[in-house]
């Protein structure tokens, strides 16, 4: 007998843990797998905080405002309007459930980030605001005894028999066997991909095998060219690219180049405080004119005792590499850090397979059109999470697994490759320096070309499904970055540097089709 639930859920981040607790709330049996510990998340690294419309001086309007302006004219706006106006009433929720917000005087305190027109981003514990979320999501989902949390359950493919995806393989962390699930429908919450690039900010779990998991499962894929670059990412030798958090800019640190120099008033008037693309850029071009590979951040104006309690996390981390952020400028460079594309949903996280749901960063809801919004992704995670567990709820009332939905197909793709960590580690390593060189912050046609060939012959090596999923993923963003001919929020591309209106569309990947556009993301289902 094949083990069964009623729901899984792929992924313990904001969306997974949110969506998992709407589900059970209706009495449901759900599956929580999560790859590494239940913690162990791109949310739990969140430093900077949460967006959201609460303050005396904010409206919805600005809010909404600020997203399009960001995205870069790529924004559903359906989709920006359902995530700033839901994402109050779901931010106080999470307070109610014992999220602790940093506050003064009993009230709570909004800071600014890039590209907001208002204080509107709270945070917790300083910098460690994705880690206090998860603390208080962890804590709701175990009041909840349907939830069934599966940690180090690696997924690595979704089942989808008669067109519907009823299933998930994963390796069974106890057995350490593979095994399979069933449920009546899966959410997919698995996050982004920023492991994709030599770089990252991210968790050295952020490797998108859920969104190659979804497009074998043949899952229409968004507006993959799109990803974001933080500007500041600590850029120290053999150390990762720690998060120097976008909050410190928004208190006023200041971006100098290798002689001192403040330089940002000559590449844009909101200086500091221009959108991500824009600094990573200027960063990137200061550089090059100074002959050096590092800019400074420089929060040296404020005094130690607001920066230890303001910036805990990175002051430490900082002093473990020797500097004294009060006193110290702070070697930085860009780091990929955000996948904008990624699984095309509608409003409620349907796929375009039946049966698979997703929310979160895995996703692609037109939210962030080319561009994401500071501090917008945990809120995304919040409301699709949630609103995508409505949905799985509302659709398959009166639906159930039957025998033909769990027999296995004599022709059905084998449970995993065979596994090589050692190959596994050389193709990572391989995939993610190619596209840190030639498919990075600046993009151009012929490094792109050879990149896709370079894949090819990896490809025509024996993988395991989880290096054939990295290598898929890496080819669906150059794939996209390749037929977008202009330059739109993260895609930068050299050879054609302008923004281009004919190009209002989004990108559409799907295994059985060539890439094709479309006007909105989320329309698909309508
Ligand atoms: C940061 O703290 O700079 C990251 C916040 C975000 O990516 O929204």
């Amino acid at each position: 007998m094949p083990l069964q639930t009623d729901f899984i859920v792929i992924g313990s981040g904001i969306a997974g843990l949110r969506s998992a607790i709407e589900l059970a709330a209706g009495g449901a049996r759900v599956s929580v797998l999560t790859k590494s510990k239940a913690s162990d998340s791109n949310t739990e690294w969140a430093q900077g905080g949460v967006a959201v419309v609460l303050s005396d001086d904010d409206a919805a309007e600005l809010h909404e405002d600020d997203t399009l302006s960001a995205g870069a004219g790529l924004c559903d706006e359906e989709a920006v309007r359902v995530l700033v106006n839901e994402g109050t009433k779901y931010i106080k929720q999470l307070i109610e459930w014992g999220t602790e917000f940093d506050r003064e005087g009993g009230k709570l305190v909004f800071t600014r980030e890039a590209a907001h027109s208002r204080r509107r981003i709270l945070h917790a514990r300083g910098d460690s605001t994705g880690k206090e979320i998860v603390r208080a999501l962890i804590a709701r989902a175990r009041q909840e005894k349907g939830i069934n949390l599966s940690p180090f359950a690696d997924t690595e493919s979704l089942i989808v028999r008669k067109g519907r995806c009823v299933g998930v393989r994963f390796l069974d962390p106890i057995l350490k066997a593979p095994r399979e699930i069933y449920a009546n429908a899966i959410v997919m919450c698995t996050g982004g991909a920023g492991q994709l690039y030599q770089h990252s900010t991210n968790p050295p779990g952020a490797t998108g095998d859920g969104m190659a998991m979804a497009y074998f499962a043949g899952a229409e894929m968004a507006d993959m060219e799109f990803v974001q670059f933080h500007p500041t990412a600590l850029n120290l030798p053999n150390a990762p690219r720690f998060l120097l958090s976008e909050a410190m800019r928004g208190e006023g640190a200041v971006l100098r180049n290798a002689h001192g120099k403040r330089f940002m008033a000559d590449y844009d008037e909101r200086l500091e405080l221009a959108p991500r693309d824009i600094v990573s850029r200027s960063i990137v071009a200061e550089m090059r004119k100074t002959g050096t590979r590092t800019a400074f951040l420089d929060i040296t104006e404020k005094s130690e005792k607001f920066l230890k309690e303001r910036f805990p996390k990175i002051f430490q981390t900082c002093k473990i590499y020797g500097l004294d952020i009060s006193r110290d400028f702070l070697p930085v460079s860009p780091a990929s850090h955000y996948t904008m594309g990624g699984v095309r949903t509608d409003l409620w996280g349907r796929t375009s397979i039946e049966g698979l749901y997703a929310a979160g960063e895995v996703t692609c809801t037109g939210v962030h059109g080319a561009n994401r919004l500071a501090s917008n992704s945990l809120l995304e995670g919040l409301v699709f999470g949630a609103r995508a567990g409505e949905a799985v709820l509302k659709d398959v009332t009166g639906f159930e697994l039957n025998e033909s939905h769990l027999k296995r197909k004599e022709d059905e793709d084998g449970l995993f490759g065979p596994a090589s960590p050692a190959l596994d580690t050389a193709v990572f390593k391989r995939v993610k320096r190619i596209m840190w060189e030639r498919a990075g912050i600046s993009r151009s046609e012929e490094p792109m070309r050879r990149a896709l060939e370079e894949f090819d012959q990896i490809s025509s090596a024996n993988l395991s499904l989880k290096s054939r999923n990295f290598v898929t993923l890496a080819t669906l963003v150059i794939n996209a970055a390749l037929w977008r001919t202009e330059s739109r929020g993260g895609h930068f591309r050299r050879d054609f540097p302008d923004r281009d209106d004919a190009w209002k569309f989004h990108s559409v990947q799907k295994s059985d089709a060539p890439i094709a556009r479309s006007k909105s993301v989320t329309g698909f289902s309508e």
